[in-house]
């Protein structure tokens, strides 16, 4: 890490004010990711950490949650009793009943004197992101140098997602708010960008001249996790693809944005989004699969269908997975399908993005081999992260005469540049933050453009008369997403 990019975070003295300390994001995901950057001697000396929750506690008492938590999520601290030590002191408690406006006073003192640039960050339900803002509002603890960091969901709508983002905006200027998804925070999703700005050999060819279809998939071996009564009211349209797989999407359309800065990145997703093609009732034959699981195998053994999950009240039409293809009428995509698709216990977890190349207008090798000639670029954020490229050669031998063959061009970002291991998103996000960069958070315009065409796909099908497609836990999804590609002469990548 270079001296210039520590010397950012350091300037000031900082306070993070974590909310919902107590909580599964934080023990699970937030404190691991500070033990790492704390590793990597990327705090500042000065930061402090205030953790706040519910629940009465010392601060010696959640520093050894804290510890126990590191042990189990981080669990190189163990080994690393120094590192985890330097964290854990940075970290106090304070116990605050988060809807009562008095209680924020000794909060207020507590910041005072930790030290002068607050980053509040609000690891609790949506609800309370109003009470949250005004009581700190309401105690002076909001400040022009103070900043809010928010956990998805950012409303289950447009309209739900306006009211949140105008209560954030009563408050904070839009250069104050962080809203998070943490695909931004992946490193591949990063490599994107260098991915595609840095390598003039793909710039030039990125556009629907030569690109036939774009895949997205992010499917999931997990179920819905105990978390049915949540999950049943966002389904997977809301929980995956208007966030996590629109960013994706708008990443590898977008326009080479004029400089490497929040505001121009964000405009350019605008402009993607903007372009979304709605679909409507009458053609969500042609542009949507849904489905749902039911009772099935896993790596692990049987494993209950969605209405039999614990927790499960009543029928749910709700969708475990979705394929949508989507089509962007911009000069650049147009007649480039993008089909995102997304689902939970799948038969294996799998995020990557699959770019399928067009083949050349005139083949001159055996007829048989036609459907091989076309290149394929592979960039996969899970389970392990790199890029390949499938590329044609000629097979080996005398005996082969002009026979082709795939084979991958092959980048591991473990092997190729040495890395132990890559950084876990809220290590990077947390960093951001630290930085005060806002390019790898989310835009109120964004957010609510993304629920626009979200809420115009799901009020198309709640209308059209499509049924849901139920799937076996562990396989790879309804037949019927295989049959939508396949209808316009495409395919996925596993199939080929
Ligand atoms: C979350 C969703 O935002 O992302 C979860 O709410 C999902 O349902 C998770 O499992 C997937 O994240 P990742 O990083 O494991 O792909």
């Amino acid at each position: 890490m270079s001296d210039s990019l520590k010397n950012n975070c350091s300037n000031n003295t900082q306070v993070f004010v974590l909310f919902g300390a107590t909580g599964d994001l934080s023990l699970r995901k937030i404190f691991p990711a500070w033990y790492q950057l704390q590793r990597a001697g990327l705090l500042a000396p000065t930061l402090k950490i205030l953790a706040v929750g519910r629940n009465q506690s010392t601060s010696e008492q959640f520093r050894q949650k804290v510890s126990s938590a590191l042990a189990t999520f981080a669990p190189q601290s163990q080994k690393d009793i120094d590192t985890c030590q330097s964290l854990i002191d940075r970290i106090d408690y304070i116990q605050l009943e988060l809807l009562e406006s008095s209680d924020y006073i000794k909060l207020k003192s507590a910041v005072e004197s930790a030290g002068a640039v607050a980053t509040y960050y609000l690891a609790t339900p949506p609800s309370l992101i109003e009470p949250i803002c005004e009581n700190l509002n309401k105690v002076g603890a909001v400040i022009s140098t103070s900043k809010i960091v928010a956990e998805k969901p950012i409303g289950c709508d447009l309209a739900s997602s306006k009211a949140i983002n105008d209560k954030l905006a009563y408050y904070f200027d839009e250069s104050q708010i962080y809203r998070i998804d943490h695909y931004l925070g992946k490193e591949t999703v990063q490599n994107l960008i260098a991915l595609r700005f840095g390598n003039s050999i793909l710039a030039n060819q990125w556009s629907h001249k030569n690109i036939d279809y774009v895949e997205i998939t992010a499917v999931e071996s997990v179920g819905i996790e105990d978390r049915w009564g949540y999950y049943d009211d966002v389904g997977q349209m809301r929980d995956m693809i208007q966030g996590h797989l629109l960013q994706l999407l708008c990443l590898v359309a977008m326009e080479p944005p004029a400089q490497l800065n929040a505001q121009s990145i964000r405009n350019e997703k605008e402009q993607v989004l903007q372009a979304l093609r709605p679909i409507s009732s009458g053609n969500i034959p042609d542009n949507v699969i849904r489905g749902q699981y039911g009772d099935g195998q896993c790596a692990d053994g049987f494993v209950p269908g969605y209405l039999n999950e614990v927790g499960a009240k009543f029928q749910s039409e709700t969708e475990t997975f979705i394929c949508i293809r989507a089509e962007i009428d911009n000069w650049r995509w147009s007649g480039t399908p993008f089909y995102l698709r997304t689902g939970k216990r799948m038969a294996e977890k799998v995020t990557e993005i699959v770019v399928h190349f067009k083949p050349d207008p005139h083949h001159v090798f055996d007829t048989d081999q036609k459907s091989i000639v076309r290149n394929t670029l592979i960039i996969r954020l899970q389970p392990t992260e790199g890029i390949s490229l499938q590329m044609l050669t000629k097979s080996q031998g005398i005996e082969q005469g002009m026979r082709l063959r795939r084979d991958p061009l092959h980048l591991d970002f473990i092997e190729s540049q040495q890395a132990s291991r890559i950084p876990d998103a809220y290590e990077r996000l947390l960093f951001e933050v630290l930085k005060g960069d806002q390019s790898l958070f989310v835009g109120r315009n964004e957010v609510e453009l993304a629920w626009a065409w979200c809420d115009q796909v799901i009020g198309a099908c709640d209308q059209s008369s499509q049924p849901l497609h139920p799937y076996p836990a562990g396989s790879s999804g309804p037949i019927e997403a295989r049959q939508l590609i396949q209808k316009y002469g495409h395919q996925w990548y596993e199939d080929q």
